[in-house]
């Protein structure tokens, strides 16, 4: 399940949500105890369902400030049974309280990241707030992977912005690197996810090959958390 959190909705629409099919929305789930099951919508790909975002959104900062719990609205409404293998949040572009509850109630973080010149700026500041929401809000908070994207083969900036990066974050930088392709600026406006609209260009198949890399890693530190709370309930046995 997608939770689009951006109150611009890009994922929603890209997903071909129509907004005046909206009737509920993240913001209801936030504010309104919405429940997930009444708010979620199916979307034409199999297994993929979407939390939609609404307009009403953009307001949520300055009505969050006033709330009680301010920070956990997003956790709460997700701590249900969910009939998901995935929750994936899509945040705003900026760091607000909507993003802090995306942080708050999440288990990790995937960062994109365009190949350009403020990029490595951003994300260590980036990285230095979510070590500061895992210390105040969520200790199983961290950064899983950086996936870079928007790389330009022709500019040496992008080579340079990459090598900085893995120099700078070394495993956390996933291999697969999504190259700027216009097959995938053009998908959204189909309401279709690249991979439906155009299987075989380039920036699909890089997709591809990054959703496979980021479920080998998240079983892999899966499988390792588990095997950790084994020996440590072995040990106090
Ligand atoms: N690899 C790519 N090659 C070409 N165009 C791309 C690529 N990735 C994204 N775009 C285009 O750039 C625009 C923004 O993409 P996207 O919504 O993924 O970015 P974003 O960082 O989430 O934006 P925002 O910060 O506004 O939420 C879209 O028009 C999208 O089609
Ligand atoms: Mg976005």
């Amino acid at each position: 399940m997608l939770v689009d959190l951006d109150p611009q909705g890009n994922a929603s629409t890209g997903l071909g949500i129509k907004r005046a099919g909206i009737r509920k929305s993240t913001y209801d789930v936030i504010f309104d105890d919405a429940s997930v099951a009444e708010t979620v919508q199916p979307t034409k790909v199999p297994g993929l369902f979407v939390l939609p975002s609404s307009i009403h959104l953009s307001g949520a900062e300055i009505e969050l400030v006033g709330i009680e719990n301010r920070e956990y609205r997003l956790q709460k409404a997700l701590r249900v049974p969910l009939p998901y293998d995935y929750v994936i949040i899509d945040c705003p572009p900026s760091l607000s309280l909507l993003t802090l509850n995306a942080l708050v109630a999440s288990d990790a973080v995937v960062v994109p990241l365009q190949c350009e010149f403020f990029a490595l700026e951003g994300l260590s500041h980036l990285a230095k707030t979510i070590e500061r929401v895992n210390k105040s809000f969520n200790p199983r908070l961290e950064i899983h992977g950086i996936a870079l994207t928007m790389f330009d083969r022709r500019n040496n900036l992008s080579d340079q912005v990459a090598d900085d990066v893995r120099n700078y974050f070394g495993d956390k930088v996933y291999k697969t690197i999504i190259p700027r392709n216009v097959r995938l600026s053009e998908a959204p406006s189909y309401g279709l996810p690249a991979i439906v609209y155009d299987m075989k260009c380039p920036g699909a198949k890089a997709y591809i090959s990054l959703a496979s890399e980021i479920l080998k890693r998240e079983k892999r530190i899966l499988n390792a958390q588990t095997t950790a709370q084994t020996t440590e309930a072995a040990q106090v046995a």
